[in-house]
């Protein structure tokens, strides 16, 4: 075959299936392998193809670091299946001129249903009451049976106020609750929401300043009859620090999409942590959401491999 540096069959790997119909459309433009397998190509599978590949379709699992970016010198786009891009080092990419796509926007709306429900999830003890009524154990009703604390009404501080965390604000003042936000670009001092908030929750994207943000003294400083609900990124929050805020009842409870490390193994210490609610990275997992996402990761594929601006690039 010919080479064609800027259009048609180009070599391209697709790191997992993607739901809906978004993958036929790069199949029929290009020369497409998709990872057949449930598990993450391992890291070698990734290399050894890394010298032919012209573009590549990743996903959050799959480290695109400086090392496969050199190993990868044809590599002309690289698209990846999420709204966060702390998995690719897109330094390393920028300076080969290699456009990152993402998929902002298209998530926005569930992963903020899944903070609300998350929310409501951990304050009303819902898993907790499921696990009582199928173990037998519901007796009778009782007055003080499963008491939990109200979202209606509550403070909440929204750490990181994008278009994520805002969209959690839309749906928190239907509820009635204050809200306090911190950003990058202001509200109020990270020290001020942590402590007069009933609920945090994390919107922030993982880069240098944020990892570990939510660290032991950070939990210190939340009431102890207040909540941490992490949608976010798993290494915001430091793991060890959290299960023992949550043994010492530093805080009332966490509530996690997001771990680290993810997926978090059977028998890791923070499990047997009690007042915590775990799901696996599912923010963005439903049907119309993950099939948007794919579209767009698609788009941008096909508009990098074509040498045009990708519809949405981090870099570009
Ligand atoms: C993302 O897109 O970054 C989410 O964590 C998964 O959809």
């Amino acid at each position: 075959m010919l080479l064609d540096p800027m259009g048609a069959h180009a070599r391209v790997f697709v790191t997992r299936h993607l739901p809906g119909g978004a993958l036929d459309r790069l199949t029929a433009a290009h020369e497409v392998e998709v990872w057949p397998e449930r598990l993450p190509p391992p890291r070698a599978e990734l290399l050894a193809r890394a010298p032919e590949l012209e573009g590549l379709l990743s996903l959050l699992t799959d480290p695109v670091d400086a090392e496969l970016i050199e190993a990868a010198q044809r590599l002309r786009a690289i698209s990846n299946y999420a709204v966060g891009v702390d998995n690719v080092d897109v330094e390393a990419a920028g300076a080969r001129g290699i456009p990152v796509g993402y998929t902002p926007d298209v998530l926005t709306e569930s992963t903020a249903d899944l903070a609300l429900a998350l929310m409501l999830g951990i304050a009303r003890r819902l898993a907790e009451g499921e696990a009582f009524v199928k173990a037998g154990q519901w007796q009778t009703w009782e007055p003080a049976l499963m008491l939990g604390r109200d979202l209606h009404g509550a403070t909440v501080g929204i750490l990181g106020y994008g278009r994520i965390g805002q969209a959690v604000g839309r749906r928190l003042e239907g509820f009635g609750c204050e809200l306090l936000t911190t950003s990058r670009n202001g509200g109020v001092p990270l020290e001020e929401l942590l402590e007069r908030s009933d609920f945090v929750t994390l919107h922030c994207p993982l880069t240098p300043q944020t990892r570990g943000l939510i660290g032991a003294e950070a939990l210190r400083r939340m009431k102890s009859t207040a909540y941490l609900v992490n949608t976010a990124r798993g290494p915001v929050v430091d793991t060890e620090a959290l299960a023992s805020a949550l043994a010492a009842g530093e805080i009332a409870g966490a509530a996690l999409d997001v771990t680290d490390p993810e997926p978090l193994p059977g028998d890791h210490p923070l499990l047997a942590a009690p007042n915590l609610l775990v799901v696996p990275h599912i923010a963005s997992a439903t049907h119309d959401t993950r099939g948007r996402m794919a579209d767009m990761a698609v788009d941008n594929l096909l508009a990098g491999l074509a040498g045009e601006p990708m519809p949405h690039s981090v870099n570009g």
